[in-house]
């Protein structure tokens, strides 16, 4: 039976009906305590979910639901390293990478060693680069890092060195990753080959996008460094699951990092594919990132279902996409340096949840996944917020914002702190006042400016739900509870949903089919049974 027959979706889908999908939202908060009665907070995160279209006994109703899905101990096996990847026959233990050795049972408990043995050689690298004692052919220090990666491989550094910019490195860090080359020909005219180290970072080792970027960098090194053994062991690092073939392409042992197929890509950025992460912070820094997720682990791990901040983030999703029929979530922050949050939660979300066969291989009758996108908050402002405020489509929004800019203090490379928390200000009124109006819609607009906005065009429905999250800063630390954050609140929709959210072999056919397509860009007589149109652009492309 699916859950869709099962009594407790029944039982949703009748309150839906009852009337619960109906009410707007700024009636819900006539009760005056609703935003209090609708948030939680863990340590240096808040979470308000009042502005969501749910009764007290909506969230009753979804527990029950999450009860019956055996959520609790789905959370358990997860935790516990038990095999949650079927269709790949392994676990998924990302939180037992960010365990420190602490409260860990069953296979999460008996990698702890192999975790810990591999974080002390890049802690031996991390400290090697950044004191300037790792040089490059001609004796200069490494000043400039290039990640070289895609996916996984690339988002979570690129996004967590990105969002925190403020802390001082020794060291510059670059990201490549799109196979065109446009990134790797731009950045490398700016780079000196004396000074630059790249790393080379691939769960698979087999990812033609990240080893052809590699081979466009040594042939670049080749044009000053003659000695090919200096070539690689003085500028290049591999991190891979698979350390054999990083011996094959060239890379020495002492310069391999590994992981291992348990950590999915999307999951990695806690393993050492953080490198560039620890580069940016230090090592002191990246624990204080896996820390963090482990506040958001064991929270997931104890804490009460009615008060468990990822639970009630993936049943509220669930509600709003299964019985509200709301198909895309936009994802907001409301600082700058979280510019790649979206494009990493895209990755995070999509690639674990985008799937319409259950774990049984039977196709699912109800909607799963939808569409995520997102962008700066306050640039989406002048882009794409007209479609949330008067478009026809209901959009769930999350709102990120920082309570506090420590790092202006800190930083002072222009302007005065004063005219800085002004705008850090200016922000937070655009992020409250946002979701304020997508929630009330013309019920926001003061009685004294009403007959401004007497129009048809000037109408605002509003009963757009969202989540506002408050982060008391943007540190490894708040940064670690949030990424575990969604990445629990995903794995709670998937098991609602009873899909696999650790495979993605929608991804692989793609991989295959390209490689296929180049052979007949090659030898255009390859193409021959292919549909009219491919065969055409490969002609032009072969022109
Ligand atoms: O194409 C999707 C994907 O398989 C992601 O899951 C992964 O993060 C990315 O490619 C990169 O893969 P790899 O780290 O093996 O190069």
């Amino acid at each position: 039976m699916g859950v869709e027959s099962s009594s407790a979706w029944r039982a949703l889908k009748q309150h839906c009906q009852q009337g619960a999908g109906e009410v707007h939202l700024k009636t819900l908060f006539d009760q005056k305590n609703r935003a209090e009665v609708f948030s939680v907070e863990l340590d240096d995160l808040f979470l308000d979910y009042s502005k969501n279209r749910v009764t007290e006994e909506t969230l009753k109703l979804l527990i029950d639901l999450a009860e019956q899905q055996a959520l609790p101990s789905w959370i358990q096996r997860l935790l516990d390293g038990e095999q949650v990847n079927d269709t790949e026959e392994r676990p998924a233990m990302h939180a037992a990478l960010r365990a420190g050795g602490q409260g860990v049972k069953g296979e999460a408990l008996s990698v702890q060693k192999d975790i810990e043995l591999e974080f002390e050689k890049m802690a031996g690298m991390v400290s090697k680069i950044r004191a300037g004692q790792w040089r490059g052919f001609s004796g200069k220090p490494i000043t400039d890092v290039v990640n070289i990666g895609v996916g996984g491989s690339d988002l979570g550094p690129l996004m967590m060195t990105h969002a925190l910019q403020n802390i001082k490195s020794p060291i510059d860090l670059h990201f490549i990753s799109s196979i065109d080359g446009t990134q790797t020909s731009n950045l490398l005219k700016k780079l000196n080959q004396e000074t630059t180290l790249f790393v080379l970072a691939s769960k698979s080792f087999t990812t033609i996008d990240t080893l052809s970027n590699a081979e466009t960098a040594k042939d670049w090194l080749e044009e000053k460094i003659e000695d090919p053994q200096t070539l690689l062991s003085q500028h290049f690092v591999g991190v891979s699951t698979k350390p054999e073939m990083m011996t094959q392409w060239g890379i020495p042992h002492d310069n391999q990092l590994v992981f291992w197929d348990w950590v999915g890509g999307r999951y990695s950025l806690w393993s050492t594919i953080g490198l560039p992460i620890a580069l940016k912070v230090g090592m002191d820094g990246f624990r204080e990132m896996l820390q963090g997720a482990n506040i958001m682990d064991s929270h997931f791990g104890h804490a009460p279902l009615d008060q468990n901040i990822p639970v009630l983030m993936g049943l509220i999703d669930v509600w709003n996409i299964n019985f509200l029929d709301i198909q895309a979530k936009a994802i907001l922050p409301y600082d700058a340096r979280l510019k790649y949050l979206p494009s990493y939660f895209e990755q995070l979300v999509m690639e674990s949840n985008g799937k319409s066969v259950n774990r049984e291989g039977e196709a699912v009758t109800y909607k799963t996944c939808p569409i995520l996108w997102g962008e700066v908050g306050p640039n989406a402002q002048h882009a794409f917020y007209q479609l949330l405020h008067q478009g026809t489509q209901a959009v769930m929004c999350d709102f990120i914002a920082p309570v506090e800019r420590d790092d202006f203090d800190r930083s002072r490379t222009f302007g005065t702190d004063e005219s800085l928390h002004y705008q850090h200000e200016l922000a937070m009124a655009n992020c409250f006042a946002q979701s304020r109006v997508l929630m009330l819609g013309d019920a926001a607009i003061p009685e004294s400016i009403k007959q401004q906005f007497d129009s048809p065009f000037k109408h605002y429905p509003g009963n757009q739900p969202s989540n506002t999250i408050l982060l008391k800063t943007i540190s490894p630390k708040t940064l670690g509870m949030l990424v575990a954050l969604y990445e629990h609140k995903t794995f709670v929709e998937s098991v609602i949903w009873e899909i696999n959210p650790f495979d993605q072999w929608g991804v692989e056919l793609g991989k295959l089919i390209a490689k296929e397509t180049h052979a007949a860009i090659k030898d255009e007589s390859r193409a021959d049974s292919f549909d009219s149109s491919t065969q055409n652009l490969i002609k032009r492309i072969v022109k």
